[in-house]
């Protein structure tokens, strides 16, 4: 049966000292419950090593949240799947919103990236989501689709089943303005049913499908509750350990 999953993504904010204070805050008061979930922390990349070895690795893991479409070489700046790897992270975060909108990472891009991820034995947490303007015109089943089909339907079986997705749709991406429960569900499901079509029941059965976007701990229990959800994406509410605790606890 599929794992219910909270991640966080601290995108682009702590220094690493303030990143290491967070992730032992998190660590203690994990280490305190009996999550009904997987947690994991996804910082960026100066932070992985040290954040790593501050948690306990049976109950919280670390994702980095990108890497490099390609392998090495002369891309300065770029980080690739295997450093990535060699942090000690097991998952990659894939696709955001804000990777796709302000650094042009497109659905092709995005296949790269994701081969390169599971040829390291990175699991990619891939995001998909509409912008609001696509929603009002009534196409965000479509985009989403495109989504998938470009970026992940090329891959077997196997390699697909070690996909986390995460739907999130960009309106409701810290702006407060979350999806409904049966807004969230309904896309849950749609993309479920879509993996059905692909690769059948089982491995859609498996597949974690996490939702993202102004979840915190007053609607984290509703949108959990959800058949189709399995957990959330979480950013502003990752960064305050309390916080993140409460949307944990909300399994
Ligand atoms: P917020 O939780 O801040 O809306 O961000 C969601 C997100 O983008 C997680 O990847």
């Amino acid at each position: 049966m599929r794992q219910n999953i909270v991640a966080g993504n601290w995108k682009m904010n702590k220094t690493l000292q303030e990143g290491i204070e967070l992730a032992k805050e998190v660590n203690s008061k994990v280490g305190a419950i009996t999550p009904k979930c997987k947690v994991v922390l996804g910082t960026p990349f100066v932070h992985i090593t040290e954040v790593v070895k501050t948690v306990d690795a049976s109950k919280i893991s670390v994702a980095a949240q990108n890497c490099a479409d390609k392998v090495s070489g002369a891309y300065t700046g770029e980080v690739s799947a295997s450093m990535v790897k060699s942090t000690g992270a097991q998952y990659v975060i894939l696709g955001h919103s804000e990777r796709r909108a302000y650094y042009g990472e497109t659905n092709a891009i995005l296949k790269e990236k994701t081969d390169l991820a599971l040829t390291n034995e990175l699991k990619p947490i891939f995001c998909i989501g509409e912008v609001l303007s696509e929603r009002e015109s009534n196409i965000h089943f479509d985009i989403v689709k495109q989504q998938i089909e470009e970026s992940l339907f090329h891959l077997s079986a196997g390699d697909f089943s070690k996909i986390v997705l995460a739907y999130e749709p960009v309106w409701a991406i810290g702006t407060g303005k979350t999806a409904s429960s049966d807004q969230a569900q309904e896309m849950h499901a749609f993309i479920r049913q879509l993996i059905v079509s692909k690769y059948g029941e089982e491995v859609a059965n498996n597949i974690s499908i996490l939702y993202g976007g102004s979840c915190n701990a007053a609607n984290a229990k509703e949108l959990f509750a959800n058949p189709d959800v399995d957990g959330g994406l979480i950013g502003g509410a990752s960064l305050k350990a309390d916080d993140f605790l409460a949307i944990i606890t909300a399994f």
